[in-house]
C-alpha cells in the first residue's frame, strides 16, 4: 500500500491502557499508527505487541513546542495524520486533605490543555486539507461532581465542552470531532482506585466499542452504556437528589450562618 493510500493516526497515551488497546486494533485494520507518550519503554512494547506497523514518538503533553514539532514529523514521515485520539491523561481520586494547587494544576495540564496543545498542532494541516478527524478522551466522569473528583471531574467536564464547542467551528472545515467518554476501564490508571468500581470493563472491548465510534464517527463514544445510563440520569436529577444519591442518607449539618 503506498503512502497516500495509508490511513495514518496518531495516539497520545499510547504506550498503555486505552490508547494502547486502541493502536493494538488499529494497526490489526492496516492503519499505520503513530503512539506518544512519555515513557519510551512502554512506547516500544505497544510496538512489539503489534508486531511493527507502529511507530513511537515520545513527548510530553504539557509540552505544546515538543506537541507541535511530534505531529510535524508525523506528517513528514508517515503522511498526513487523518485520526488523533488525544487520549493522555491522569486521574486520582483524591481525598480532601490531598488536594492543593499543584494536583490541581498537574490535572489541567495533562488532561486539558494536553488535549488543546494537540488541537493546536493539529488544526493548521487539518483545515489546509478540509479532512481530518480528532477525537478527544474525556470521560463519564465529566457529566457530574464525584465524590473524590475535585481534581480530575473538572478536567473532563471540561474537555466535554471544549468538543462540543469546537464542533461549531470545526464541521464547516470538514474536520470531525468527537468526545470518548469511558466509564470504569481496567488499565494502569484505575489499578490505582481502592473503591469498588460499577461495571469495570475490559480495555480491549473498550477500545473496540472505541473504534466502532469512531468509524462511525459519532460525536459521543461511550462505554459501558449501563453506566452511561446511570450518568445520564445522574445528570438530570435535581441536586438533593443527586447528592443523596452518590453520598447515601447522612444526618445534615448546620452551617453557621443558619
Ligand atoms: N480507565 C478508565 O476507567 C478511564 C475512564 C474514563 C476516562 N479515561 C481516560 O482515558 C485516558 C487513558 O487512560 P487509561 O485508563 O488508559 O490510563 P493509563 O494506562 O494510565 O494511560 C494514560 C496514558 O497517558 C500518558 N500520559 C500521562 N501523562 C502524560 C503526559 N504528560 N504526556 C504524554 N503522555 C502522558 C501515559 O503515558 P506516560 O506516563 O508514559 O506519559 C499513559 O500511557 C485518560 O485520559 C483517562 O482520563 C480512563
Amino acid at each position: 500500500m503506498n503512502a497516500a493510500a495509508q490511513r495514518i493516526a496518531w495516539i497520545t497515551g499510547g504506550g498503555s491502557g486505552i490508547g494502547r488497546a486502541l493502536a493494538l486494533r488499529l494497526a490489526r485494520d492496516g492503519w499505520s499508527v503513530a503512539v506518544s507518550g512519555r515513557r519510551r519503554d512502554m512506547l516500544e512494547e505497544t510496538i512489539r505487541l503489534a508486531g511493527g506497523k507502529i511507530h513511537a514518538w515520545p513527548l510530553d503533553v504539557t509540552d505544546l513546542a515538543e506537541v507541535r514539532q511530534a505531529v510535524s514529523r508525523i506528517e513528514q514521515q508517515l503522511g498526513p495524520i487523518q485520526l488523533a485520539v488525544l487520549n493522555a491523561g491522569l486521574g486520582r481520586f483524591l481525598k480532601l486533605d490531598e488536594l492543593h494547587a499543584e494536583i490541581f494544576a498537574e490535572h489541567v495540564h495533562v488532561n486539558y490543555l494536553g488535549a488543546v496543545h494537540g488541537i493546536d498542532a493539529l488544526l493548521p494541516a487539518m483545515r489546509a486539507r478540509h479532512a481530518g478527524h480528532i477525537v478527544i478522551t474525556a470521560s463519564l466522569a465529566g457529566y457530574r461532581g464525584l465524590p473524590g473528583g475535585a481534581a480530575y471531574a473538572p478536567t473532563k467536564a471540561a474537555l466535554i465542552s471544549l468538543a462540543e464547542s469546537l464542533r461549531f467551528a470545526l464541521e464547516p472545515e470538514g474536520i470531525c470531532i468527537s468526545v470518548c467518554n469511558p466509564g470504569f476501564i481496567k488499565t494502569p490508571m484505575t489499578d490505582e482506585n481502592h473503591f469498588r468500581m460499577p461495571f469495570l470493563m475490559d480495555v480491549d472491548a473498550a477500545a473496540k466499542r472505541m473504534y466502532r465510534g469512531i468509524r462511525k464517527h459519532k460525536f459521543e463514544i461511550v462505554f459501558p452504556l449501563r453506566l452511561w445510563l446511570f450518568a445520564r440520569l445522574g445528570r438530570c436529577l435535581p441536586y438533593s437528589w443527586y447528592f443523596r444519591l452518590l453520598r447515601g442518607p447522612r444526618r445534615r449539618r448546620r452551617a453557621p450562618h443558619e
